[in-house]
């Protein structure tokens, strides 16, 4: 089929330089779950549970079939349901949301940071009420949470951490490992995320034994044996041939981290003479344990362009960009029944407005981060 658009340059996600580095393994790993025939939880998916979770530097993994089902699975293994009530960033991607909604609690969202978009928890402390059992730190960005802070709200608040690392694989902060900080933690394997499948998948990670079983229940359907159901649980488990290629992928993860991490400072070396024409990058308060899954910049008011100019540029100049969320959690449609409205959250829609996210994947060469700044600069400059 002909289209009339440009070939792209530089496309906003490029798994090739993984795969191609990789391929022959990636194509033994599955060949062997074919040979095997275990499709469903067989010994790749038990493989991997145990080298991921070592990996966040936690003790149990429970594969699931998505991140969202991560969460929302994981709240419950958490005891986490109805009356509930849990605190998450109104800045989330909208799975965040859908896995406390399928959890039955009460969502109640707080404003982000400016400057990092993350989470603000003095906010979150004044959202506490009689009824809030849990709160999710979203590490968005890569960006974990401080986990300080996080650990000193929880002490104070008597809550319980339920990370959404679904973009934060192998980050650190202050010591700690995206994962390793709440009583479980959710990650996604997208395939565009830092460590992705050829397909969906998701894992829980906890420390908790318990959690950790009720995990193993409520993703097979809640048996704890077969054909004995304690639990009203679902059909979610992780695919022998995604974990098979995951675990061929995870000893290669510090390094594409490594290469995003070069990348993101060459952004920001780059950039910052564009900081008087109103791009400002979203900052780092995690130094090099930033795991970088997304550069996203902010396109200020200052700025003498539009973001929806700057885009379209972009796109015609051959760079894909993206913005990672266009529309915050509480002005979606499906979710007007929770009552919140426009201006609730100044912080959030400001920067819904702002945010730009730019190419970064490991095997961008030195050449596209230049052309990727150049082209930024020719369109923002008089
Ligand atoms: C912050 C966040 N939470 C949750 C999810 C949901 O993960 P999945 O797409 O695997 O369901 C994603 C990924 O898309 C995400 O980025």
């Amino acid at each position: 089929m002909k289209t009339n658009n440009p070939p792209l340059a530089i496309p906003f996600v490029d798994l090739n330089f993984q795969h191609q580095s990789i391929h022959k393994q990636l194509q033994k790993a599955i060949q062997t779950v074919v040979e095997q025939g275990d499709f469903i939880l067989g010994q790749a998916v038990a493989d991997f549970e145990v080298a991921f979770a070592a990996a966040c530097n936690t003790k149990y993994g429970i594969g699931v079939a998505s991140g969202t089902d991560a969460i929302a699975l994981g709240l419950q293994a958490c005891n986490i349901g109805r009356g509930d009530e849990v605190i998450l960033p109104v800045n989330t991607f909208v799975g965040t949301l859908i896995g406390v909604l399928r959890a039955k609690a009460k969502p109640i969202f707080v404003d982000c940071d400016p400057h990092t978009a993350l989470i603000d928890l003095q906010a979150a402390a004044k959202a506490v009420t009689p009824k809030t059992k849990a709160i999710i730190p979203v590490h968005l960005y890569g960006q974990m949470v401080s986990p300080q802070q996080l650990l000193d709200l929880a002490a104070t608040y008597n809550l319980l951490i339920f990370e959404d690392a679904a973009q934060a694989h192998l980050a650190e902060r202050e010591g700690y490992r995206a994962g390793s900080v709440g009583v479980a933690a959710a990650f996604s394997f997208y395939p565009s995320k830092n460590l992705g499948g050829w397909g969906d998948g998701g894992m829980v990670v906890t420390r908790d034994p318990q959690v950790a079983q009720a995990m193993t229940c409520l993703r097979n359907y809640g048996a704890s044996r077969k054909y004995f159901h304690s639990h009203i649980g679902t059909n979610s488990r992780l695919d022998t041939i995604q974990a098979a290629v995951l675990h061929q992928k995870l000893p290669y993860l510090r390094q594409w981290n490594r290469d995003r991490l070069y990348i993101a400072q060459r952004y920001d070396t780059e950039l910052a003479p564009l900081k008087a024409r109103g791009i400002i990058p979203i900052e780092n308060h995690s130094g090099n344990g930033h795991a970088y899954h997304l550069y996203v910049i902010r396109v200020c008011d200052s700025c003498p362009v539009e973001r929806s100019a700057i885009q379209a540029q972009l796109t015609a100049a051959g760079i894909q960009s993206s913005i990672h969320y266009p529309i915050p959690c509480h002005l979606q449609p499906a979710f007007s029944n929770l009552g919140y409205r426009v201006g609730d959250f100044p912080h959030a829609e400001m920067l819904a407005k702002q945010i730009l996210s730019l190419p970064i994947y490991p095997g961008l060469s030195n050449s596209q981060i230049k052309q990727v700044v150049s082209a930024l600069a020719a369109i923002v400059s008089p």
